[in-house]
């Protein structure tokens, strides 16, 4: 049976710990028989892991760091996400532009409206109908406090540039990504990430049950390693 691709993006501040869920979704979604593309951004082709290097480490200012980000991401849409969705694949992404106006415009200070003209161009396009926008079909939301987060991250690893912001940068995206999640309400769909894995991997899945997008058995099935 074939199935429309299905685009599924995952957001929070750094420590959310959103990523450790992703492979798990993954894995409950080949269950099913479904192919699946894990990916991230910055990052997810070649060009866009190098820009990605470039934004974690390099210093630059607000403006260059949106347009790496921005490029990293046409470049990512063009040549890995459209093709996973026009072979009706679910497409996993670590990150994606909530980032950007949450670390970029929340985070940063740098021009919402600036950001909107960037995201229309960047995902307009690149989809089979050429006037629309690419955007995700959900956006999974790990909301946490910032000092929740700070605490899981402390000593984890060496921070790169956004993990080493202080804890009002955090405070600010986290507010970013309540100001998207309000604006668009329905794309969203937020989970309480203060709790421990388990608890925050039944939240996840029940989403995707009660959307008819994962099975039952499979969620109790699966979950975080
Ligand atoms: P992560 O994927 O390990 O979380 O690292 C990516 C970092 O990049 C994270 O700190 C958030 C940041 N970022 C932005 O600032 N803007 C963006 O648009 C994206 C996708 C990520």
């Amino acid at each position: 049976m074939s199935h429309p691709g299905l685009f599924i993006t995952f957001e929070g501040i750094d420590g959310a710990g959103k990523s450790s869920h992703i492979e798990g979704l993954a894995a409950a979604f080949r269950t099913q028989g479904r192919a699946v593309t894990v990916s991230r951004e910055p990052g997810g082709t070649p060009l866009a892991e190098k820009l990605r290097d470039m934004v974690l480490s390099d210093p630059m200012d607000a403006l260059t760091e949106a347009l790496l980000i921005f490029a990293a991401r046409r470049d990512h849409l063009c040549n890995v996400i459209e093709p996973a969705l026009a072979r009706g694949e679910v497409v996993l992404c670590d990150r994606f532009t909530d980032a950007t106006f949450a670390y970029q415009g929340a985070g940063r200070g740098f021009d919402l409206g600036v950001l909107s003209t960037l995201e229309r161009m960047v995902q307009t396009g690149t989809a089979p109908k050429a006037d629309l926008m690419r955007e995700p079909d959900l956006t999974v939301w790990f909301d946490v406090a910032p000092e929740v987060a700070a605490a899981r991250l402390a000593g984890a690893r060496i921070p790169d540039r956004f993990e080493a912001q202080p804890i009002e940068f955090f405070r600010r995206v986290a507010q970013g990504y309540a100001d998207r999640a309000a604006a668009a309400p329905q794309r969203f769909a937020r989970l309480d990430a203060a709790q421990d894995r388990h608890r925050v991997w039944q939240q996840l899945t029940s989403v995707f049950v009660r959307k008819g997008w994962l099975a039952i058995m499979v969620a109790a099935q699966k979950g975080p390693q």
